[in-house]
């Protein structure tokens, strides 16, 4: 069964406090959510400690928004997987576009991360988009296949159980113009495919592939009702309670 996900990426936003602040606020607003909705949290790795004390016994799971592509030892200024895992994270969001274009993170690291994150027991929500020129110039597909072939290829179909897929057109991104629903549903039908030419259709037919990109409560429940649309991967308005939960409600 594909599982519906809403799950919020607050970036390098908040400061300790008004994480927990906020954390508590989609907890207190969580029970208003359908039960058959996930909700999760993808917060700064400062936060996860005092995030996972506020989220415990509430059906919000947290997730970190990066780690290591090394197991451990001396990188200084890393974070591994392991040392994820052991805040009481579930997740950890992996190839976020700011991560690819600010950080240098190529398909290799993408591999290495995506390994440690399973091994570590970590779900991974695993990000795809193309930017503006390549979308200009009509290689909107194909930039989104060769990225989801250069990573999760490298994995098995049981492997998938754990993966999420985000579908965030980098134009989108905090920008306010959001795709269209047909644009967006498009890409989850061609990666959906993708992930069935290698993993086979039911692991295709189960995969949780979400839109993220300007999503707001205005907007969400046209685009989730696209069939291949499975949630959304939020930023700005997931740093507002009211906001990030109205989302989660467009279901
Ligand atoms: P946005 O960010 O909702 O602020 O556009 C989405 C994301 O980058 O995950």
């Amino acid at each position: 069964m594909r599982k519906k996900i809403v799950a919020g990426n607050w970036k390098m936003n908040t400061t300790v406090a008004e994480g927990v602040e906020l954390a508590k606020a989609v907890v207190a607003k969580s029970a208003e959510v359908p039960a058959d909705v996930t909700l999760i949290v993808g917060t700064p790795f400062t936060h996860l400690c005092p995030v996972a004390e506020a989220l415990k016994g509430s059906k919000v799971e947290l997730s970190a928004e990066n780690c290591a592509d090394k197991e451990k030892g001396a990188y200084t200024g890393e974070v591994s997987a392991a040392m994820v895992a052991s805040t009481g994270a579930s997740w950890t969001i992996l190839g976020h576009s700011e991560r690819r274009q600010y950080y240098g993170e190529t398909d290799e690291k993408l591999v290495e991360k995506t390994k440690l994150a399973l091994a570590n027991g970590l779900g991974v929500i695993f990000c795809v988009g193309e930017n503006l020129d390549e979308r200009e110039a009509g290689k909107h597909f194909d930039v989104v296949t060769d990225q989801t072939k250069a990573v999760l290829y490298n994995f098995t179909a049981e492997d998938m159980a754990k993966v999420v897929i985000a579908y965030e057109p980098v134009w989108a991104i905090g920008t306010g113009k959001t795709a269209t629903a047909e644009q967006a549903e498009e890409i989850h039908a061609c990666i959906r495919k993708v992930v069935a030419d290698k993993f086979g259709a039911q692991v295709a037919e189960d995969m949780t592939i979400l839109y993220g990109g300007s999503c707001k409560p205005s907007n969400a429940k046209e685009i989730f009702a696209q069939p291949d649309i499975d949630g959304g991967l939020i930023g700005g308005a997931a740093l507002k309670a009211e906001d990030f939960i109205a989302i989660a409600m467009s279901y």
